[in-house]
């Protein structure tokens, strides 16, 4: 519990926040009820019956940690299922899973790029990916935000034989966009690049299956590294890369972040085994995500609010300025709406938003009380 002083200096700051119990689509700060709009758990299945006894039956046998990395200590059980499955449901030969997808994606990058070697990133990826990128000594070149036409010219200043790492995001976690995949690859397409995804935010989202944006968009030959995070639509913790067997049998014997780093404990790879499994045999919670979504987007655009075009349930409410921002964020959560904030660094200046993301568990009726109260504080503020 924290006392009052505490909760005093964290009930005006917009991190961290002390939450006290959850139920459904709500959260409870300070004592007061809210809709949770900036959790990523797209399908609802955090607290799925399934899910929660895959977990229980994994924690009791298992324990609550493996204590190790892999390479010394060995795989447990779910470790070996879920990169099988996995890899299976993504089109890829094989896939590792280690204990967080920020962990995931900065290995993605930093295994595979060195010296000689030119990274070309879009401007707008995960914090992951650039913490990958610094660990390299290969050369960076960074193109515009999801623009093939930058990447393009930035490429015919550079020789084709020099081994070039793609790095994009499937999903943008802050904007909502899904990556110009094809148009990308087929600019990239005479050079000798190594294709990396981080689909963090795709993964359970898009696609006929959930299978992810690599998927949807029919790419998957051309990428050769799928990266991303096991807590968002897999309603667990940890991250998956998915590639070639011999990719990922680099990875398993070079990645420090593997090599040495404690394996994902086998509760939690158990839950996004079922929650895997779910997105397969249970395609309502998909359905139910896609129709909040563009239900959530109607309350937004009625109200006239700009939400950088998102093409997906990651939507963003730009406001453009630091401090309208964090008034707008304090209104919604004194009001019972509980949004997260992202000013520069973590996006482009100007660009201030609140994030918020919609869930197949919400309802209408929470999604219209949102607006109302968007519409109170943008009124206001
Ligand atoms: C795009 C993207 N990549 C990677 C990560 C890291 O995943 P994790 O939270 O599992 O470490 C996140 C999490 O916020 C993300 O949004």
């Amino acid at each position: 519990m924290q006392d009052e002083a505490t909760r005093a200096r964290l009930r005006y700051q917009p991190w961290y926040l002390h939450i006290e119990r959850q139920e459904g689509a709500y959260v409870w700060v300070d004592g007061r009820k809210m809709i949770m709009m900036s959790s990523n758990d797209y399908l609802g299945l955090t607290d799925h019956p399934k899910v929660l006894e895959a977990g229980r039956e994994a924690l009791e046998r298992w324990g609550t940690s493996t204590t190790g990395a892999r390479l010394a200590n060995g795989s447990r059980a779910y470790h070996r299922e879920l990169e099988e499955e996995l890899a299976a449901f993504l089109g890829k030969e094989d896939c590792i899973v280690l204990s967080a997808g920020y962990l995931a994606c900065m290995a993605s990058v930093a295994t595979f790029a060195s010296k000689g070697d030119l990274i070309l990133v879009d401007r707008n990826v995960h914090s992951s990916l650039w913490s990958g990128i610094s660990l390299s000594s290969a050369r960076v070149e960074r193109f515009s935000h999801n623009n093939p036409s930058d990447l393009q010219d930035i490429l015919m200043t550079e020789a084709r034989d020099v081994p070039k790492l793609v790095v994009v995001e499937g999903v943008y976690s802050m904007e909502g966009h899904i990556a110009r995949l094809p148009e990308l690859i087929e600019v990239t397409r005479d050079h000798n690049t190594f294709f990396v995804v981080d689909d963090a935010h795709g993964l359970g989202v898009l696609g006929d299956r959930g299978q992810g944006t690599v998927g949807y968009l029919d790419c998957t030959k051309e990428v050769d590294l799928i990266c991303g995070s096991l807590s968002k639509a897999l309603a667990s913790t940890g991250g998956y890369i998915a590639g070639s067997k011999a990719v990922i049998e680099y990875l398993r014997t070079h990645s420090k972040q593997t090599i040495f780093s404690a394996a994902i404990c086998p509760s939690q790879a158990a839950c996004a085994l079922a929650a895997l499994r779910l997105l397969q045999s249970e395609p309502e919670h998909r359905e139910r995500l896609w129709e909040n979504t563009r239900y959530f987007k109607q309350v937004l655009n009625r109200l006239e609010l700009e939400t950088w075009d998102s093409e997906t349930p990651a939507v963003p409410i730009i406001i453009g300025n630091k401090e309208r921002t964090y008034r707008i964020w304090r209104h919604l959560l004194e009001n019972g709406v509980f949004s997260v904030i992202a000013i520069p660094p973590a996006v482009p200046p100007g660009r201030d938003l609140l994030r918020t993301a919609v869930s197949a568990r919400m309802t209408r009726e929470q999604l219209d009380r949102v607006g109302d109260v968007l519409k109170r504080a943008f009124r206001k503020i």
